[in-house]
């Protein structure tokens, strides 16, 4: 008998597999599925501060006759997509005994603090805020963009006390420091990385088109990276998300230091069931290798604990180049 539970952002999973937020989580129903089949835990689907906006500003409200009017409406939508949310916390929490973690998207420390405590009070066990600000703007400092996720973790700590993790993506310039500078903050745990819609461009069609959507496994060296490098120094939990395929991913990035894992991409495509063939993948190498608990394995081979620490931090294939191959 195998002990997979792990400790993140103190919650006990009964085992590391985190379904990550996404179109896979957004209703009670899909989430018992993903139970039933083994998740440790799920993150819902993320309400979209911009998507809030968006969904206010497709319907029509300037042929509405008064300012008072439009403000109606753009305040019933969002009450709406807010109480649809909150109505799936609670229901999904009646019929699971896996943790629950509610996901805010946000750019800004504004508007959507508020629903944080509602979304504390609808019975949420943790809260994940996905924050992403693209650095574009040639005219905004990195400092000013690192600024606005320290405002929005305050923000955030002064309305809830739940778990809180913060999901980023890979683009600072000083990746390293911002994420200890982030987990030195009133937080419980780091998810590494986000994967975003990228953009394509179709030579045929001659048009933008969005790439694959999915990830591929190999994608999964970015956060075994970083989360290798990370994870014996930051003050908080780290959780590795994308490329993780299967349940070899799941024991790199815990061996890296990893508490959890969070799959979407490979469920999408290999449907639910798969949750359980990973766990059996773990559990065959654990027995294989003489191991009965994860917690033994998490950091075993994150860069502090390693000999040749270097071997994370190398970036180029000197032993290629050297050879001419
Ligand atoms: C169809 C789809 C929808 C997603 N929606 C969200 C979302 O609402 N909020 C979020 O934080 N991440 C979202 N993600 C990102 C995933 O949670 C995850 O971080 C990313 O896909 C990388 O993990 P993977 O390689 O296992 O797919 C979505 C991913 C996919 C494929």
């Amino acid at each position: 008998m195998f002990d997979l539970t792990t400790k993140y952002m103190g919650l006990t999973l009964k085992n590391p597999i985190i379904i990550g937020s996404s179109g896979l989580t957004n209703s009670t129903a899909d989430i018992k599925t993903l139970e039933a089949n083994g998740a440790g835990a799920v993150v819902l689907k993320s309400i979209f501060e911009e998507q809030i906006m968006m969904e206010v500003s497709s319907l029509e409200t300037r042929h509405l006759a008064h300012a008072e009017e439009a403000d109606y409406v753009r305040h019933y939508t969002r009450q709406h997509k807010l109480k649809e949310y909150l109505q799936l916390i609670e229901n999904t929490r009646k019929v699971i005994s896996i943790p629950v973690i509610a996901s805010i998207n946000c750019i800004s420390a504004s508007e959507w603090v508020s629903f944080a405590k509602k979304i504390q009070d609808a019975g949420a066990n943790g809260l994940e805020l996905n924050m992403f600000i693209m650095p574009a703007s040639y005219k905004q400092k990195g400092e000013d963009i690192e600024q606005i996720y320290f405002d929005v973790i305050n923000e955030v700590n002064n309305q809830v006390s739940l778990p809180l993790a913060l999901k980023i993506s890979f683009y600072f310039s000083g990746l390293a420091n911002m994420i200890f500078n982030l987990s030195v903050r009133k937080i419980d745990a780091i998810v590494l990385f986000n994967r975003f819609y990228k953009p394509d461009i179709d030579l045929d069609k001659m048009q933008i088109t969005a790439a694959d959507v999915y990830s591929t496994p190999d994608e999964v060296y970015l956060p075994l990276r970083w989360v290798g490098m990370l994870s014996g120094h930051v003050k908080c939990d780290l959780v590795a998300s994308t490329g993780i395929h299967d349940g070899y991913a799941v024991l790199k990035n815990l061996l890296a230091g990893a508490k959890a894992v969070q799959v979407a991409s490979v469920i999408y495509q290999k449907g639910p069931e798969h949750i359980g063939v990973m766990l059996k993948q773990m559990e065959e190498w654990m027995k294989k290798h003489n191991y009965s608990s994860v917690r033994e394995i998490i950091g075993k081979f994150s860069q502090k604990k390693i000999k040749d620490p270097v071997l994370y931090e190398r970036a180029q294939f000197m032993k290629y180049f050297a050879s001419g191959k």
